[in-house]
């Protein structure tokens, strides 16, 4: 593996982390669980991720140099727990990295979900449709400690949950959903959520597919709750240098403004994201 990566040149100042695999198995159809144990960089230990924050994985493949953004799941003791799906060409060489493999990683990246907006509400609820629930399970660490606010989750899958006895180490009530009703309510997470009981003193937590945050974008501007939502567009540089992450958000007086998902996000308020552009 090359010690000098395209994104060492480009961002001197940060660079990048070596990281050892120190697991790395499948926890549900092609969905993999992978712990990666960071190393110092000259002193410097790895930066704990906050939730909602994404890591840039770099595959040990000259061909393949654009990085793999995956939302930190889990952090502890300098392991680091991803969550991600084998759905193209770096994803699958991920899924086969065996234990023991070297990896370059970059430090955690993004605002992520602000945690604030949980105090003083009776109830955060943690919606994610299917790999969305990853960075769910760093919010749900971090919500246990704010005392009298509940955390509900309301997850969604395809057909075959994963993550559930995390979730239900962490949170006060977990509901679950599946596409084709094998497991839990039949539906999506949306769907759920609305068979729920939500009320005024609750606040949303979204991460899944575009349609999903849609839904419920429009359904938390209706019922008056707030909603934060975990963008996963596709990324080229996955640092804020080329503008392959553009999303839309509304400004001042009735203007559009393009936003970056990897700098000025991934998370954004669900009222300000322009859904149908
Ligand atoms: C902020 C953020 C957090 C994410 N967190 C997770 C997670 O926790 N778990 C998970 O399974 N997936 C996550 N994704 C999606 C994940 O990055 C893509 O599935 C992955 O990059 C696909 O790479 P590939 O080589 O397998 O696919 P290919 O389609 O072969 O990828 C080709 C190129 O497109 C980029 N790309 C493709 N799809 C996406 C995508 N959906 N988002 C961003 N870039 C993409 C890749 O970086 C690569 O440069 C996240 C995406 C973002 C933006
Ligand atoms: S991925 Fe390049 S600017 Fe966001």
């Amino acid at each position: 593996m090359s010690e000098t990566s395209a994104r060492d040149i480009l961002r001197p100042e940060l660079g990048d982390f070596f990281a050892e695999i120190v697991r790395n198995e499948e926890v549900a159809a092609y969905v993999y669980r992978m712990i990666l144990l960071i190393n110092d960089k000259a002193g410097t230990p790895y930066p704990a991720p906050l939730p909602g924050q994404f890591v840039n994985v770099y595959l040990n493949d000259a061909g393949r140099l654009l990085p793999r953004p995956i939302s930190a799941c889990d952090w502890s003791n300098e392991r680091l727990t991803l969550v991600f799906g084998a759905v193209g060409a770096g994803t699958r060489q991920m899924a086969a990295y065996a234990e023991g493999t070297r990896l370059r990683v970059g430090a955690p990246e993004g605002c992520g979900f602000d945690t604030g907006a949980a105090r003083g509400m009776n109830r955060a609820i943690l919606v994610g449709g299917g790999l969305g629930a990853a960075p769910l399970l760093l919010l749900a660490d971090a919500l246990r400690g704010y005392g009298s606010c509940a955390v509900r989750a309301v997850l969604g899958f395809g057909s075959e949950p994963f993550l559930l006895r995390e979730f239900e180490e962490r949170c006060d009530e977990v509901f679950v959903a599946t596409d084709d009703g094998s497991a839990g309510f039949h539906g999506n997470a949306a769907d759920l959520l609305k068979e729920l009981s939500v009320s005024g003193g609750d606040s949303l937590f979204a991460c899944g597919p575009a349609p999903m945050l849609r839904v419920l974008s429009r359904f938390a501007g209706g019922q008056g709750i707030p909603l934060q939502v975990s963008l996963e567009e596709r990324m080229g540089c996955g640092y804020g240098a080329c503008l392959g992450c553009a999303c839309t958000v509304a400004g001042a007086e009735e203007t559009a403004l393009r936003r970056r998902v990897c700098r000025d996000g991934p998370v954004f308020n669900g009222s300000e994201v322009i859904w149908d552009v």
